[in-house]
């Protein structure tokens, strides 16, 4: 072959530049697209469009529909949920197949949290504040899901959550909108590896666009009523990070936005997300939430449905049927030009082509490499460490914790010691012929820590709901008889999830009650609080010497919680979102404005914004956490005090282990805009270092400040920022500040 000039210079630059050859490779995808599509009649694009549930579980309100392998055999049907498993897929790959075009189907599942290995929740992971950690657990679900068939994931859920009494507050990252950004980033790039195609990957869904996490009331699929500026600053940012780390999908959301519903809305989807972002990929509606804008309120019936969501941007109707019985009639009545059908279905059929599918529509049908991934050794193991990692220890009197492995006896009660689907939490997958066997369950995770000379004796005490004492007396008997008491109490995992929002979120039944009774006997107790959200647990927090957050683990629970209760790993997570004290605190959050009237302390009610029956202060704040270890704060020092906008000042800091252990401390910072044209919060986390620290060790840490993180949307929505004064605020939890500078915005 003839080395030209220009084809050299093409060969040198794509030596030097990787991303470049990027850019081919999507032209001749985009080409690649165009002659797919025109071959295509009206009704093979509409099915691209059509998104059904397969039968193999539901995870929504499904339609029986026995018609469904005929219109997946006719080009009807472009994408299947809830199909598991490189024999199932293969059997409906096998029918999109015997379709005309024989255009791939794929497989989209809601891998949350692990698939066989089941990792914490994304709330606990985000407690871990460990960003190469959480993108490992969406890593290794991508690895188990893509060599089960799957294609794509509905995940991460990014929504903002500041009210715990709505039920996915477990699903997402909690109340901070830098701290979600990170862990949105760390999630997608887990998921979808370094490119789109790759064969452990599968591609990622940012959802729930937008603000599904402001339901009023906390109520799942509640109506939201948002002003813009907190639409902007702090529901959207988590959502523009997933699309900067090249999320592929975005999901939309149930709620409507002051008045407008998510699925028919045209500013978010075509003026925000498609247009001022740039969005490449595609938009699937939420379970049935094109049909369901009927209810509430915006449309007449499915025909209106289905023009109000294609129009707006919604390009995949996920099981409303909408689109498949609307689209063709409303192209023929001129409501929907064609061109608007032929972007979405372009949106589709790239992502098909990026995955591979046209190539090679089973790809990730190989039951060869399913049965090795999902039996990966190295999975448990991350599964593990992540699991410790997302462990917070809220109290620990007299350090209690950890506890010495040569105790004689050890009294493990309640009612989830030896549960085992439990500790799975709520999303999490059934995979065909896995059934719970390989989940650790807190007892034996306790068993395989220790040696033969402790004695582990157990009571169930009491069920995790109802008000049966008959438990009790056996409980007291056992706690008696033993060195250490560890209680495991918490909800059961159907208590927070989709559609699991709850008004009383104290820590359910008698369970606080039988602590009372085991606390009556003078043994230390352990309290471990098993949860998909914060829970109000005023007794237990001022009575328990020792408390761990485990919320829900995954399938390494029982192991992890040994780890940190016996001290093989030192806790280090701190909470992503505020606990409140009491309901009617709620929505409680630590960056909340000063208001007019400020209050202090609780000590003084006159005329200042506080409550005349409960504390101003949350139960636990944000960013809090305790170690096994201790950590000093020293030595702030900021290069200059004094910054232009294109300027930046570096900011430095000493953390020293003071304690005996080894531990992580994470370290915030926060920021308060001292005088803005619109007010600005209290305090703001912008950056944050998670370090590890050998006891008496001590390490420099540095941040940088610019423009970016002085910036706010201003009242016309612009992102400025405005000169003025700043305090600089390094804590170890947004309650407790360390150190304090303050520095100057120059105009
Ligand atoms: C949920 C989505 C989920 C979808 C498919 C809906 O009810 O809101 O988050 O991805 O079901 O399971």
């Amino acid at each position: 072959m003839k080395i030209t000039f220009l084809s050299a210079f093409w060969l040198l630059l794509l030596f030097v530049n990787p991303f470049i050859s990027a850019q081919p490779q999507q032209k001749s995808f985009e080409r690649r697209v165009d002659s797919v599509l025109r071959l295509m009649t009206l009704d093979e694009k509409i099915g691209q469009m059509n998104q059904y549930n397969d039968d193999w579980t539901a995870t929504g309100p499904a339609t029986v529909d026995n018609e469904k392998a005929n219109q997946v055999r006719n080009g009807q049907v472009g994408s299947l949920l809830n199909c598991v498993g490189v024999e199932r897929t293969r059997r409906w790959q096998s029918v999109a197949m015997q379709s005309r075009l024989k255009i791939p189907l794929l497989f989209g599942q809601d891998v949350i949290h692990g698939y066989k290995t089941t990792f914490p929740i994304p709330l606990a992971e985000a407690c871990s504040w460990d960003m190469e950690a959480i993108k490992q657990s969406a890593q290794t679900g991508a690895a188990e899901a893509s060599a089960s068939g799957i294609h794509w994931t509905f995940a991460p859920m990014v929504d903002i959550a500041r009210d715990p009494r709505w039920g996915r507050v477990m699903e997402g990252a909690g109340e901070d909108p830098y701290l979600g950004s990170a862990i949105a980033t760390a999630r997608v790039k887990g998921f979808q590896g370094e490119q789109l195609g790759g064969i452990n990957s599968v591609m990622a869904c940012a959802k729930h666009f937008a603000a599904y996490g402001a339901a009023i009331g906390g109520r799942d699929y509640n109506s939201v009523d948002m002003s813009d500026r907190m639409l902007w600053e702090v529901y959207l940012p988590p959502f523009k990070a997933a699309l900067d780390a090249g999320a592929a999908t975005f999901m939309n959301s149930f709620n409507d936005i002051n008045g407008v519903p998510s699925t028919g809305n045209k500013v978010l989807q075509r003026d925000i997300l498609k247009g001022k972002w740039g969005f490449g990929g595609f938009v699937v509606s939420d379970w049935g939430s094109v049909g369901e804008m009927i209810n509430h309120g915006n449309v007449k019936n499915e025909y209106e449905a289905a023009l109000s969501a294609v129009t707006a941007g919604s390009d995949m109707d996920m099981e409303s049927r909408c689109y498949k019985n609307n689209l063709a009639q409303l192209v023929k009545d001129n409501k929907v030009p064609l061109a608007l059908i032929d972007g979405a279905v372009r949106r589709i059929l790239q992502k098909k082509f990026e995955l591979g599918l046209f190539d090679d529509p089973f790809r990730f049908c190989n039951a060869h490499r399913e049965q090795a991934s999902l039996n990966n050794p190295e999975h448990t193991k991350t599964a593990r460490q992540v699991a410790a990692k997302s462990i917070v220890l809220l109290k620990n009197e007299n350090n209690l914790l950890p506890l010495p492995k040569n105790l004689k006896t050890i009294a493990f009660i309640g009612p989830l010691v030896k549960a085992l689907k439990q500790n799975k939490g709520f999303w999490d997958v059934e995979v065909p012929g896995v059934d719970s066997g390989f989940i650790v369950s807190q007892w034996e995770g306790l068993k395989n820590k220790l040696g033969a000379a402790t004695r582990l004796l157990y009571a169930k005490g009491c069920e995790i709901e109802g008000d049966n004492r008959d438990g009790f007396a056996e409980a007291v008997a056992v706690a008696q008889q033993a060195d250490v008491v560890i209680l495991s109490i918490g909800e059961r995992r159907d208590m927070s999830g989709e559609a699991k929002s709850r008004s009383n979120i104290c820590i359910p039944g008698v369970q606080e009650d039988l602590l009372k009774e085991l606390l009556a006997t003078g043994k230390p107790v352990v309290v471990l609080i098993n949860a998909g959200r914060p829970l109000v647990f005023n007794f237990t927090a001022d009575h328990a010497p020792a408390i761990l957050y485990t919320w829900w683990l995954g399938s390494e629970a029982g192991n992890a919680i040994a780890d940190v209760l016996f001290g093989d790993y030192n806790p280090s997570a701190k909470l992503p979102i505020t606990f409140p004290r009491s309901v009617g605190q709620i929505p409680i959050y630590y960056s909340h404005f000063n208001t007019g009237r400020p209050a202090t302390s609780d000590n003084n009610h006159k005329y200042n914004s506080s409550y005349l029956d409960v504390s101003i202060f949350p139960k636990y704040e944000f960013g809090y956490g305790l170690s096994y270890t201790t950590f000093a704060y020293s030595n702030l020092q900021l290069n200059t005090t004094k910054m232009k906008a294109d300027e930046k000042i570096e900011v430095s800091l000493t953390i020293t282990n003071t304690g005996k252990y080894e531990g992580e401390e994470i370290v915030q910072l926060y920021l308060r805009d001292k005088v803005g044209s619109i007010s600005r919060p209290v305090k703001e986390l912008k950056d944050f270092r998670k370090i590890q620290l050998q006891a008496g060790e001590s390490k420099i840490i540095k941040f940088v400040i610019d423009k970016e993180k002085l910036s706010f949307y201003n009242q016309d929505l612009k992102w400025v920022a405005e000169a003025g004064d700043f305090e600089l605020m390094i804590g170890a939890s947004s309650e407790d500040i360390r150190l304090r500078g303050e520095f100057e915005l120059l105009q």
